[in-house]
């Protein structure tokens, strides 16, 4: 597949990322010399998508605290894709870093966003490397670092192959938020089967959910899915019973957050309005996903912590206020759809399919 994007990388001692907040217009790039730059662009939804910050916050751990850090060194660095011709990674710092020290930062990361799990995964997954480590050095935790951000960019090509043949018995496919490139390290979840049968010659059209309130997928999926040569369409998130109604969509695939251990889907807000739709259509509902996004820890949906984000993401649309001042606002920024609306789990290690059997929760 030509032209994804690249979300996040490591380059020259630093956590490069690519400004969602200012795509589909500006192509910028943050450099992040610091963890509370990791944080912020956590927080702010500038990396977003369970997989991508989860990657960022495994590289986040090997940054320091700007109150630590070289004097005159700037917070962040944002540069246009012009400024980067060519960027040669050179892995500086042989210092070593307390594990007391780490899981400041890890503690610290965490708190970016609750609901996707991916963070906590890949942060735990780097102390529980540094744990076993005779020094705990910065090289060797870069190593596990980008092993995680490997092992992601595999297991989304995974996805696609697994997923793939459901695209192509569907192919004309509806999604909501983004679960792709961006999202990730590469393929994507959700787009990964989509890449996989257009690269091999399948006619695709992909219905673009737009996503409010941030809309991630006017802004970013239909970015990404035109420079890939994918046909979409986009719609308003509330089209979607009508556009089923009049027959023109076979299947939904969306990305996931967090997968209970029952099987109960964390994802986008919207996402569960789509699979009782489905239900009511009798459609197919997929959820493709890693399986570092399913939590054996957390027992069944209701005990995922939902984000609740500002009230401004409603009242304002990119800055411009859309409603009266001083109104109450909800904004929960994810849902969970109960198992049994999900027809499949689509995961690097193979579909898995309701009632759900205890590989869903003993492969971890
Ligand atoms: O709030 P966001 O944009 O981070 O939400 C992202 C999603 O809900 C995605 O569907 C999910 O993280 C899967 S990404 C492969």
């Amino acid at each position: 597949v030509n032209n994804l994007p690249r979300a996040v990388a490591w380059v020259d001692g630093a956590l490069r990322l690519l400004d969602q907040t200012r795509l589909p217009h500006t192509e910028a790039y943050l450099d992040c010399h610091n963890i509370e730059s990791v944080y912020e662009a956590i927080a702010t939804m500038r990396v977003r998508g369970a997989p991508a910050i989860g990657i960022a916050g495994a590289y986040g751990m090997l940054l320091p605290f700007r109150d630590t850090h070289e004097p005159g060194t700037d917070n962040i660095t944002v540069r246009t894709v012009r400024d980067i011709h060519v960027s040669v990674e050179n892995d500086r710092g042989q210092a070593e870093v307390s594990l007391i020290e780490l899981e400041r930062r890890a503690d610290y990361l965490v708190g970016a966003r609750p609901t996707a799990v991916n963070l906590s995964w890949a942060v735990n997954r780097m102390l529980a490397h540094a744990r076993e480590l005779p020094n705990v050095d910065v090289p060797k935790l870069l190593e596990e670092a980008r092993r995680i951000h490997a092992e992601d960019a595999a297991a989304c090509r995974a996805i696609g192959e697994a997923g793939a043949p459901f695209v192509k018995a569907h192919p004309r496919l509806l999604t909501h938020c983004n679960a792709g490139s961006l999202a990730v390290s590469e393929f994507g979840t959700a787009l990964a089967p989509i890449y996989v049968a257009h690269s091999q010659g399948n006619r695709i059209h992909v219905f673009v959910d737009e996503t409010r309130p941030l809309l991630q997928g006017s802004r970013l999926t239909a970015w990404e899915l035109q420079r890939a040569g994918v046909d979409l369409t986009v719609i308003a998130d509330n089209m979607a019973a009508h556009l089923m109604s009049t027959g023109r969509i076979d299947a939904v695939i969306v990305g996931a957050d967090r997968v209970a251990a029952n099987g109960d889907v964390a994802n986008k807000i919207g996402t569960l309005n789509l699979a009782i739709l489905c239900k009511h259509f009798g459609l197919p509902f997929y959820v493709a996903c890693p399986w570092s996004t399913i939590d054996p820890a957390t027992a069944t949906g209701s005990e995922i912590s939902i984000e609740k984000r500002s009230s401004e993401e409603l009242t304002h649309i990119m800055g411009v206020p859309i409603s009266p001042p001083d109104i109450d606002v909800f904004n929960p920024a994810f849902d969970v759809t109960p198992a049994e609306l999900v027809s499949s789990i689509i995961t690097e290690r193979g579909v898995v399919t309701p009632p759900y059997p205890p590989q869903l929760t003993c492969g971890q």
